[in-house]
């Protein structure tokens, strides 16, 4: 994207003159592709990229700016499908602020244009779906419309009529007239568990097709798109089957109602006309508190059942929202505060196989790096055969990627309408991509691909990443980048070579120097002193996890005293079971295995460490779930805290749930869980009462 120098001289306004040219052509083509048939080439925030472009050329070269320029339109003129409807008020789009300081600066104009008087402001969550209008007379909904082009949309009312969240007559409160003419805006969006199980069918339909050798569907890419797709549906059975729901946020022309002072009282009334208006709506005195707003939601997007892209400020007094007025796009009293994307567009440079400590061969997207989600993604997991067979994503394909909040990036589709022509499948490798070679076999039955191999160098070096990460024996500053080198030289080939490896060995490999080769020796030796149960995760066995472990180790007391015991005996011990007793058994009957324990014996590494816990036993039976900070301490910590009293701290309520310790920022859906199920709610103040015994 070519940025232009500030000073318009002429060289500078012909070539602002073509960028502004193909600016307009490619929003053209992009609007076209959004409005017209539900399925962009481009992201959201790649589109408002263009058209921001196009804005600040309009804004330096204001010649340059044409009649109906894509940057004074919303969106597309409406297909052919639909009858048009005409909006006798225009459904205006909103201006964007992209960070604080372009959301200070509304604040600031707002304050100029009001002379500088006081103002509340309404924050919404701006949610990401379909603007509709709704329009009723005499109490009936009588046409459903989309925006359109913001003057003209289509008729969509047999779809929308299907909409359970939409009311079809309004539910006048007692004494009141039913007002003549009431049009009511708002937003059609598919909640994401409907957009999951839209997915999962169609995920359950294309391994249909593909058992009887047909093609594949795509998938849908987002709830977005599939809202917009489901309710632009020629059939209203398809638009009926598809879970959509609605969020009263505006008025439109109304005739024979009260006139409301405040855009808030607005909205109550709406609701309680029966319209659902989004819950989290606030009114707040200072914009200050807008940004607070904004700086809570941000980070809680995910909390909400459904997908929003950033947070609407309006003026919430409609006297000063008729003094402020529109611009030619956009009302001056609103602004949609966008959060940062999450999806991006991307291409796909080459998928790869990752072999891991077991063997399986995990596909992987090599990405052209992309910033989203707040980081730069260049890799993404493509988890198995057959997701990347679901998802028919090839080398060269223009993909859909995103990462939502903490979560890993996901590639989620391709843009089939960027596929070069000719582009073959991806085929899965037949060979294990290190030097032996072998034969990569997928089992009967099971998703995963292996290299059977045990002495794969690959494995190997996963295998000593595994054995030295936190969870288990917690070799501090043996990262991955220093395990490949120690295998590359030689030095290590199983995990017992690390008890063995010198400062002298370290310094001959890159980015070593004394005093880092001498740490590294000395947390590797530390290590030797790790307790069972974490030695017991780090040899890597099957289906054996941290808290089957930590049950063995403290039930047994030794390694030695585990390897004696029958199976049966250690699938008696609570949270073991028989398939991990069975796993371990066979564990350690394998030769190769037993000669690597007794390698790390001559090590020096302890086999019997075992922490028994000397507080009160005081939650001894009892399931704690931690939600939010607790202030003084760390998730970790107060869940060992719950543990070392005897406690069983999980990760989501249930009905077996004792109690639930809610600190600051705590997760909205674990709290919601908690009161349907009555389970007892202990404020993060109280967490050390609980420890104490003095509450459950
Ligand atoms: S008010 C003149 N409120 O965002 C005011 N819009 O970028 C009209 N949207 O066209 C819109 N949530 O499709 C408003 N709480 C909300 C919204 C919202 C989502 C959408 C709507 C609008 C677009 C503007």
């Amino acid at each position: 994207m070519g940025s232009l120098g500030a000073v318009p001289d002429a060289a500078n306004r012909e070539r602002a003159g073509e960028r502004a040219e193909q600016l307009r052509d490619a929003i053209a083509r992009h609007d076209e592709r959004y409005y017209a048939h539900d399925d962009p080439e481009i992201s959201d925030a790649e589109y408002d990229e263009l058209v921001r472009e196009l804005l600040a050329i309009e804004e330096a070269f204001p010649d340059l700016a044409v009649a109906g320029s894509p940057s004074s339109r919303v969106g597309a003129a409406p297909s052919a499908t639909f009858a048009p409807v005409v909006h006798r008020v225009p459904m205006t789009s909103l201006d964007n602020a992209m960070d604080a300081g372009e959301l200070a600066a509304w604040g600031e104009r707002v304050a100029k244009g009001l002379g500088g008087a006081a103002a509340r402001f309404t924050c919404e969550p701006k949610i990401d779906g379909l603007a509709v209008s709704l329009r009723y007379e005499r109490g009936e909904l009588v046409q459903a419309a989309t925006r359109g082009d913001g003057r003209t949309g289509e008729d969509v009312t047999a779809n929308v009529r299907t909409i359970a969240a939409v009311p079809r007559r309004i539910a006048v409160p007692d004494g009141s007239p039913t007002p003549d003419v009431l049009e009511v805006r708002g937003e059609v969006f598919m909640p994401i568990a409907s957009f999951e199980r839209l997915r999962a069918a169609k995920v359950r339909e294309n391994e249909e097709r593909a058992a009887a050798g047909r093609k594949p569907e795509p998938l849908p890419v987002n709830p977005r798109n599939a809202g917009a797709g489901s309710l632009r549906q020629k059939d209203p059975r398809v638009t009926a089957s598809r879970d959509l729901s609605f969020w009263a946020y505006q008025l439109g022309e109304v005739v024979g109602a009260p006139a409301f002072p405040s855009h808030d009282e607005s909205l109550r009334w709406l609701a309680s006309l029966g319209f659902p208006v989004n819950p989290e709506v606030r009114v707040v005195g200072s914009m200050d508190d807008v940004a607070a707003y904004c700086r809570h939601w941000e980070p809680r997007r995910h909390e909400l059942g459904y997908e929003i892209d950033g947070v609407v400020v309006k003026v919430d007094d409609l006297a000063q929202r008729a003094a402020l007025g529109f611009t030619s796009r956009a009302p001056r009293w609103a602004i949609a505060v966008k959060f940062a994307p999450e999806e991006r567009n991307t291409v796909l440079r080459a998928i790869e196989v990752s072999i891991g400590r077991t063997g399986r061969a995990t596909p992987y997207a090599v990405l052209e790096p992309v910033f989203v989600g707040g980081s730069t993604v260049s890799m993404a997991t493509l988890h198995n055969r057959e997701q990347v067979a679901a998802k028919d994503v090839r080398p060269g394909d223009t993909v859909v990627v995103r990462k939502a909040g903490d979560v890993i990036p996901e590639v989620v589709g391709p843009v089939l309408s960027l596929r070069p022509e000719g582009l073959p499948a991806w085929e899965f490798p037949a060979a294990c991509p290190c030097d032996l070679r072998t034969p990569l076999v997928q089992a009967e039955g099971e998703a995963d691909t292996r290299c059977v191999e045990p002495q794969c160098p690959f494995q190997r070096d996963q295998r000593i990443i595994h054995f030295a990460s936190r969870g288990a024996m917690d070799i501090e500053g043996l990262g991955e980048k220093t395990v490949f080198a120690l295998s590359d030289a030689g030095f290590v080939v199983d995990p017992g070579d690390l008890y063995s490896l010198t400062a002298g060995q370290l310094l001959q490999l890159e980015g070593f120097a004394e005093i880092s080769a001498q740490n590294l020796v000395a947390s590797i030796g530390r290590s030797r002193e790790r307790p069972l149960a974490k030695l017991l995760v780090a040899l890597g066995i099957k289906h054996l996890g941290p808290s089957a472990s930590e049950a063995l180790a403290s039930e047994f007391g030794s390694l030695k005293a585990i390897v004696d015991a029958p199976a049966e005996r250690l699938a008696e011990v609570e949270g073991v079971g028989e398939v991990i007793a069975a796993s371990v058994t066979r564990w350690f009957e394998s030769p190769a295995n037993r000669t690597f324990v007794d390698k790390l014996r001559l090590a020096g590494v302890r086999l019997d460490v075992v922490e028994r816990s000397t507080l009160e036993q005081t939650l001894a039976g009892r399931t704690i779930v931690v939600t939010g900070t607790v202030p003084g301490w760390s998730r970790e910590g107060a869940e060992a805290a719950v543990k070392q009293r005897g406690g069983k701290a999980t990760g989501s309520v249930s009905a077996k749930t004792d109690a639930l310790v809610v600190g600051e920022a705590p997760g909205a859906s674990k709290v919601t869980k908690a009161a349907e199920l009555g389970v007892r709610v202990v404020p993060g103040e109280q967490f050390e009462d609980l420890l104490a015994g003095r509450i459950l």
